[in-house]
């Protein structure tokens, strides 16, 4: 099926790292809770390596080659390679952390970059200025159809960082105020689709952010994702062509979605929500590239 397809076109390239030390032993977001974890954490450890695994395996089905960050102990939210940096154009904006749990990924993922330059995966590695936080694309996500980032800013990324990425990849960035400690990044409630639509949930943003959204996606490319999907993680979607990945969706949400002739895929990893996580955030697309130069391999005949 999309072996044929995506074998003419270029192979996405998708950064990812295994849960080897995924855990949950600090909360730093309201999804957290180290005592759930630790009353079953031999089961819930197998199943979320058994469910990535499921993860990398249907993305290298969809045309994508997996890179992988090794896993450091003590970096349980290392998985989430989405917060690794923002990256477009062979360049990468290297992320900082809000909270000193996960400020020891900074260094990792920088020497993983730095790793995928010297085999020419990447062109340009750039540090934040010290004292801004921005962390990576899960709070940053780019719409590839209007090459344009979203920012999700107030509760982990500071808006001030706006300037240092139109700076760095010369592309428009919308900052959005995050106002559910529920979605307090942005890929949570905010997933740009290759078709133009807006998946998103509308309770994460304030008026002004609605408006915005509404105004530059318009109103036939808005599909609001009801509640229960929301609360699932289910807007966390990886988007590959017409494929749509995520660990779970309502018939409703995934119904409306088909209309639009997108195919939805279900994998079994819902145990990484007890993180606050899910499809999008244990990905990070390598080669992402503006000015619809990726639309031949995003929306494949
Ligand atoms: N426990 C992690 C945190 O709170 C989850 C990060 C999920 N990643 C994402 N891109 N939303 O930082």
């Amino acid at each position: 099926m999309s072996e044929d397809r995506t074998r003419s076109t270029r192979r996405a390239r998708i950064l990812m790292c295994a849960p080897d030390h995924f855990e949950v032993s600090y909360t730093i977001n309201p999804w957290m809770h180290p005592d759930r974890w630790q009353n079953e954490s031999d089961v819930l450890a197998a199943r979320s390596s058994q469910g990535w695994g499921s993860l990398a395996e249907v993305l290298r089905t969809l045309g994508a080659d997996v890179e992988l960050v090794p896993p450091v102990p003590g970096l349980p939210d290392l998985v989430f390679t989405a917060n690794a940096a923002v990256i477009l154009d062979g360049k990468a904006l290297v992320a900082t952390f809000r909270h000193p749990e996960r400020q020891g990924e900074t260094p990792v993922f920088r020497q993983a970059f730095d790793a995928l330059k010297a085999r020419g995966v990447l062109d340009e590695i750039h540090d934040m200025p010290p004292g801004l936080v921005l962390e990576g694309a899960g709070d940053c996500v780019f719409d590839p159809v209007r090459d344009v980032f979203w920012l999700g800013y107030g509760q982990r990324s500071d808006k001030e960082s706006a300037a240092v990425i139109e700076r760095t990849f010369g592309c428009e960035v919308v900052p959005l105020r995050l106002v559910d400690p529920r979605f307090y990044h942005m890929d949570t409630c905010l997933c740009p689709l290759n078709g133009g639509e807006a998946l998103y949930f509308p309770g994460a943003f304030d008026a002004a952010g609605n408006d915005l959204i509404a105004r530059r996606f318009g109103a036939d490319n808005l599909i609001v994702a009801p509640e229960a999907d929301a609360r699932t993680l289910s807007v966390n979607a990886v988007n590959v062509g017409r494929d749509i990945v995520v660990a779970t969706m309502s018939a409703v949400l995934r119904g409306m979605l088909e209309e639009r002739g997108y195919r939805v895929h279900e994998v079994p990893i819902t145990d990484f929500s007890l993180s606050g996580g899910s499809a999008f955030c244990l990905t990070l697309k390598l080669d992402r590239k503006s000015g619809g130069r990726d639309i031949a391999w995003e929306m494949p005949l």
